[in-house]
């Protein structure tokens, strides 16, 4: 079957370059066997994927990792996602980041750093983080708003900071930033792995509201505030990737292609690889792309829901993930079948459990 012509082209690709990362938070998605370094794509076949993807149509570069300065070809990848017309976005913990080097990466044509932060304060943020991080990130910040870069804050929040939360705000207020996301965890990989000791409780979810509510009217024009709700407590399901392979892809560092980047998670998926396959092959004609594209994968409740193109049936690998059928309503869905599972993750007892820390098992 032929589907180029019924299929948009992807905007955006996620390049995981490498899982390789000086951090350990225990709420990462990456995966839980994490790829190892000689598993990696070389320079040449990141450039490749560069360039198909441009072909495809993509037009955001986001060099996410693990850590992609642990990448020493990362200025050679700028330069041709610059030199292709792409916006290229750096996703960063600011660890290893220096004036000069991203002077450098500037004149190659980055165009906006997106910096993770774990806490409001050091103690609490490097305990989270599994490393001493929290300084570097507030000197990254400094770097990266003196070369007048954009630069997005990225916080997620879990048990262990939400009571954090306003003085987090503050945080990013005084980095400069431009944009804040405080996203609730969301359970994939090592945060799955972790949800019992993250799960925030549902007076901390309350006590944010009036917090986020009254930052985001204050700092109207001067950073714009985004808060990802935690969507286990929430009535229905988010707009999962806005949809199964119709904006964005991911491609892992070992050249595996997601069309989200938790789709390894889905152990009945065949995933293909840039090694094997043409990205735009893969985008257009692959059975992990097209197998929840659009509507016609869907069953009831969600085939005769009218919010099936508001929310697209919620996430596939959560579906996955909770009842061991990625075709499944989002048990977030209060109309699934399945939601008694999630009432059940809620009404379990909090634990005070350790974090297993992010890292090679
Ligand atoms: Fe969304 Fe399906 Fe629930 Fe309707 S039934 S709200 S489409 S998840
Ligand atoms: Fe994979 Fe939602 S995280 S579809």
């Amino acid at each position: 079957m032929d589907v180029t012509n019924a299929v948009n082209a992807p905007l955006g690709m996620l390049a995981e370059l490498t899982h390789r990362c000086p951090l350990h938070c225990p709420y990462c998605s990456n995966p839980l066997e994490l790829t190892a370094r000689e598993d990696e794509l070389g320079t040449d076949e990141w450039l490749s994927v560069l360039e198909q993807a441009r072909e495809l149509g993509v037009l955001q570069v986001h060099l996410s990792g693990g850590e992609p300065l642990s990448r020493a070809d990362l200025p050679l990848l700028v330069s041709r996602a610059g030199e292709l017309g792409c916006y290229v976005s750096l996703v960063t913990s600011g660890l290893g980041l220096t004036e000069s080097r991203l002077a450098d990466l500037v004149d190659r044509g980055l165009a906006h750093v997106q910096l993770s932060v774990q806490a409001a304060d050091s103690a609490r943020a490097n305990l989270l983080a599994g490393a001493r991080a929290h300084e570097h990130k507030i000197t990254a910040a400094g770097l990266v708003t003196r070369a007048g870069l954009p630069l997005s804050v990225n916080v997620v929040l879990h048990r262990a900071n939400h009571d954090q939360l306003e003085a987090m705000i503050d945080l990013a207020e005084r980095m400069g930033a431009d944009r804040l996301e405080l996203a609730n965890t969301q359970y994939y990989g090592w945060a799955l792995r972790n949800r019992a000791a993250l799960q925030p409780t549902r007076e901390q979810l309350a006590a944010a509201e009036p917090i986020v509510r009254a930052a985001t009217e204050r700092l109207r024009g001067r950073m714009d505030l985004v808060y990802v709700l935690a969507d286990y407590y929430e009535s229905y399901p988010k707009p999962c990737m806005s949809g199964w392979g119709s904006r964005q892809l991911t491609v892992a560092p070992d050249g595996t292609v997601l069309p989200c980047p938790a789709a390894t998670a889905i152990s009945t998926l065949t995933l293909e690889n840039v090694r094997n396959r043409t990205l735009a092959d893969i985008w257009y004609q692959s059975e992990s792309f097209n197998a929840y594209r659009g509507e016609d994968w869907m069953r009831d409740p969600c085939r005769s829901c009218d919010r099936r193109s508001i929310d697209f049936g919620g996430c596939r690998c959560q579906a996955f993930q909770l009842t061991g059928d990625a075709a499944a309503t989002d048990p977030v869905c209060t109309l699934s079948p399945d939601r008694a599972l999630v009432e059940r993750i809620l009404e379990a007892p909090r634990e005070d459990a350790d974090f297993v820390m992010r890292g090679p098992r």
